[in-house]
Formats: C-alpha cells, structure tokens, sequence
C-alpha cells in the first residue's frame, strides 16, 4: 500500500522497529512462555487506551455484542481489544489500522495466541475502508478518532460498512471546554496530528449521519484516577516493568502521562463510551434508546446494560 503524508506521519509516530521482538523479550523477562502465550499476558501493552481491557469489556457489556457477530475494529492497533472480543465473547473480528508495523505484529501475536481463526488484520485507513457495503454487524472504536480529521468522512465510512440494524461502539477521546491541550499526549506528540472535537459536536454529527443514540457516558472520572495510579506506579518504580505502553511510545512515554493528568484535571480532554444504532429505518431503531448522561461516571454491570436487539449474527 502507498503511503501517504498522513500515513508516514502517523508511522513515524506510532511505528517502533523492533516492535515484535522487542515484545517477545518482555514477554520472557517477566517470566511468561513465549511458547504458548495466554491474551492475559499481552494486556499491559495490546490494549492501547485508557483502563486497559477493563473497559473494553465495559464497552462490549454496554454495546450488547455476542458471539458470532463479525465486528470491525477501525484503528484497532496491535489488536489487544479484537483478541478479547473474539476469546472472551465469541465474535469475528477484522482489524483495520494505517500503521503497518502493527498489523504485521498482530497478526503475529494473533497466531501466538491461537485466534487466528477468528481475528483477522488489515492494513488500511478508516476514511476508505476496503471493505463492501453492510459486511459488519458492529463497528467498534477505540482512541483512534483523535488522530482523525476528517470525522465526517470517518463516520460515513463506518455507517456504509455497518449493517442496516448494526451497531458502533465507540471509546474515544473528545475535546474538553478548556482548549488546547498540553502535548506530547499519547496519541500526538504535537497539534499537527490530532483533532479533537468536543463531544457535543460528535454527538450532533453522528445524530446527523442518522446514527440513533443508545448510551453515552462521560468516564472521564475514571480515566483520571487511572492515569494518577500509573503515573504515581512509574514515579515509585525504579525501572519500568518489561512490558507496558512504554514499548509503544519511547521515551516520551512519561511526560505523555503526566501530559493526561493535567489535560484531564483542567478540562481539556473528555473521556466517552458511546453506542450507537444504524437503524434499519431512518427514522427507526430496532433497539430502544437507553441514555445515560455525563454526570453517570461509568457504566454499571451487563446487568444494566443495554436491552433490546444487540446486532445478531
Ligand atoms: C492509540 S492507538 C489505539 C489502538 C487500539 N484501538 C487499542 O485500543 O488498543 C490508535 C490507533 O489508531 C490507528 N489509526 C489512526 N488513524 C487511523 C486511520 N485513519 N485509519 C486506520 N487506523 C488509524 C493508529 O495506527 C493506531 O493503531
């Protein structure tokens, strides 16, 4: 694939030479068998958001997903959130990302882990994803927005892949009331390459694709306790531990965190979980709206999860 100014700028920021070997000696320093690596031993570094596979589980609990459903993970990264949703619910998963090194080392990690089967990898971009009209019953989204300008054309690209009746999962990084932010941020290490709207302005825009809204939380309280814990965890360690996003970001891994508490703390990003129907109809879901609103800080048990049609296989 060609790769364009976009493309080379998002590889030079998330690209590492080495990535795969690089984890596999993480993996032996804190004692794992590389031989027959377990999805739990991957988690420190191949769920790249905030609070790790804790809330990719929340997510999928409150997207109503199930086993056998084919999702597309747009921006899925090394593939931590598809490995999951494939082991942990049963679904079929296509990854696509723009970064190419993380396709070729999570196909790897993939294979490693024995979900081969059902986690597939495709290096491209979500503004034009090679894929047909309607193959996906869900869509899912994790932190990988904020690198996006062009969200109108990312969410007409996410509805013409979705199913009449599919569903969009979405955990992302919005702007926050109190712009611009403190860079290098994990996603960017300058304003060039990130683009964050506020989330009222995201919320309208998809209520204008003619998405229909099924639950939107602000767990941005929950983002900030967890970056205080990590950045309080790295100021007491002597060294970093053998496997963690610091593989993934280098050495402005720190600043990067602190960088969050302080976006977090004076309002200038916001953490949402939001979920989404394509209707069958325009102007009906096949599934009731259950809106949360901001002041709820994170979502409860599956036992208060959303109700109705989640997309069936
Ligand atoms: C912060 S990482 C998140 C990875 C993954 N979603 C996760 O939670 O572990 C952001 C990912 O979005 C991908 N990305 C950014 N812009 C993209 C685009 N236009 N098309 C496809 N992938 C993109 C990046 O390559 C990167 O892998």
């Amino acid at each position: 694939m060609e790769q364009s100014g976009y493309a080379q700028s998002l590889s030079r920021h998330y690209g590492r030479k080495g990535l795969g070997l690089a984890i596999v000696e993480g993996l032996r320093a804190a004692g794992k068998d590389r031989s027959a690596i377990q999805r739990d031993d991957l988690a420190p570094i191949d769920h790249f958001h905030i609070r790790g596979k804790e809330a990719t589980l929340e997510l999928a609990r409150l997207a109503g997903l199930r086993r056998g459903i084919k999702v597309l993970d747009v921006g899925g990264g090394l593939g931590g959130p598809a490995r999951t949703l494939a082991g942990e619910i049963g679904c079929q998963v296509t990854v696509l990302d723009l970064t190419e090194e993380y396709c070729r080392v999570g196909e790897d990690l993939t294979r490693r882990t024995g979900l081969g089967d059902r986690v597939v990898f495709c290096h491209g971009s979500a503004l034009e994803m090679p894929f047909p009209d309607q193959t996906f019953d869900a869509v899912w989204t994790e932190h990988s927005s904020m690198n996006i300008e062009q969200k109108e054309r990312l969410y007409d690209e996410i509805r013409r892949v979705l199913r009449a009746g599919g569903r969009l999962a979405m955990y992302e990084i919005m702007g926050g009331p109190n712009a611009p932010i403190h860079f290098p941020v994990p996603w960017a290490r300058d304003a060039a390459s990130s683009f964050l709207r506020p989330p009222q302005a995201i919320r309208a825009l998809l209520s204008g694709k003619h998405f229909e809204e099924v639950a939107w939380v602000d767990v941005s309280t929950p983002a900030l306790e967890w970056f205080r814990k990590r950045v309080a965890a790295a100021r007491a360690a002597v060294a970093p531990p053998p496997l963690g996003l610091h593989l993934l970001l280098g050495e402005d891994f720190a600043p990067m965190f602190r960088n969050q508490v302080r976006n977090l703390e004076e309002g200038r990003i916001a953490v949402i979980m939001g979920v989404w129907d394509r209707p069958s109809h325009p102007s009906t879901s096949s599934v009731p709206s259950r809106v949360r609103r901001p002041a709820d800080p994170r979502p409860r048990p599956s036992s208060d999860g959303p109700a109705g049609s989640p997309p069936s296989s």
